[in-house]
């Protein structure tokens, strides 16, 4: 797979697999051996950017992910980008199927989280450290600084922000540089498109989380479909509605039609319409699929003109869109 640089130096392969729903919100947690086995299948295909965070996981395993990728990707561990994520929980007492967040970006939450992330990725350090959501009554200065420490340490190599903003990369990055902000993106949630001027400035990279829009852009999603409730958050997910599916038709069906033309898919189209808008933008779909893997995967091959993405950014724009799930609501802390 095509390779793309985020922030000053840290390479990773265009594509990069995001794992939480191997473990969490997408359904029980799958089966660990076929995980396993598509893990090293995503190696094989040139993957070498794994998104993991120490809360993906179930009430009874809390930190199944990080545990399942530390076993898995342990004999490709010199090949690959590893990337935890720290600073939040999940409000237990919510009855919410997605339980509400609790930032902690306090500089010893941090590092005693990196120490336990370390363990279960059995490693001794992570090449990409993010603070899963910011803390408002933690200063970001604190939080950095706690990152900067862990760089010192040889514990981490680069650190980023989840969920960032402006005002909050520019403060962290004057105690250390941030490597690559996550943030929500895709066809249906373009928001932070805001934030490229800023991003490009100080040479920050963009990896989009959702950026599949939780499944709804590859078109295979129907009102038949159905969700396992109160484990998998697409059963709360405004997209999936009966009534969002109607009016998100047009939008689809204009993808199918591109994706014939360039004789792709509608979830390729969609990636690689945002690998075309930037060359810092690393898109990080779920799947616990092979064919999905390779599916996404090949994304990085579909190559949309200056002009196709200025289309299909007229389109977005004019199309009739229902809401999407803008993610789960961050509580202030208990
Ligand atoms: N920083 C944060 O706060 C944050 C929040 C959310 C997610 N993330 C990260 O971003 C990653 C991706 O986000 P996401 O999983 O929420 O959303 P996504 O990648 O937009 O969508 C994942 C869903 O799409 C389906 N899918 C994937 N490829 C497909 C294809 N080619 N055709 C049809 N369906 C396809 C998957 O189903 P199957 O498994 O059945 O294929 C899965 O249900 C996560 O794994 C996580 O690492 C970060």
């Amino acid at each position: 797979m095509k390779k793309r640089i985020l922030g000053k130096d840290l390479e990773v392969s265009a594509v990069g697999l995001g794992c939480m729903g191997m473990s969490h919100a997408y359904g029980p947690a799958a089966d660990k051996k076929e995980m396993t086995e598509l893990l090293a299948q995503a190696v094989e295909m040139g993957y070498t950017f794994f998104d993991t965070a120490e809360v993906y996981g179930t009430p009874e395993n809390p930190h199944d992910n990080e545990e399942l990728l530390g076993t898995a990707l342990r004999p490709y561990r010199d090949q690959i980008v590893l990337a935890s994520k720290c600073g939040i929980r999940f409000d237990e007492t919510s009855s919410a199927v997605n339980k509400p967040l609790i930032p902690d970006g306090r500089p010893e939450t941090i590092k005693k989280s990196a120490e336990g992330s370390l363990k279960r990725l059995n490693t001794d350090h992570l090449d990409l450290y993010y603070i899963h959501r910011i803390d408002k009554n933690v200063p970001i200065e604190e939080t950095a600084g706690a990152m900067k420490e862990l760089i010192e340490a040889g514990k981490i190599t680069h650190w980023g922000i989840s969920e960032a903003d402006e005002d909050t990369l520019r403060r962290a990055c004057k105690v250390c540089p941030v490597t690559a902000v996550q943030n929500r993106y895709s066809m249906m949630y373009r928001d932070y498109e805001a934030l490229f001027p800023v991003l490009e400035e100080l040479q920050i990279g963009f990896v989009a989380f959702s950026p599949l829009a939780n499944g709804f852009l590859s078109a295979k999603y129907n009102k038949d479909s159905k969700f396992a409730e109160g484990t998998d958050y697409r059963s709360v997910m405004p997209q999936f509605s009966p009534e969002a599916i109607d009016k998100n038709q047009e939008m689809l069906r204009y993808l199918e039609e591109i994706a014939d033309k360039k004789d792709a898919t509608p979830a390729q189209i969609s990636l690689a319409w945002m690998l075309a808008k930037k060359p810092w933008i690393v898109p990080i779909p779920g799947t616990r699929k092979y064919g999905r893997l390779l599916e996404n995967a090949q994304a990085s091959e579909v190559e949309l003109t200056d002009q196709e993405v200025r289309e299909l950014d007229k389109m977005l724009d004019t199309v009739p869109m229902s809401e999407v799930f803008g993610g789960s609501r961050v509580e202030e802390k208990k």
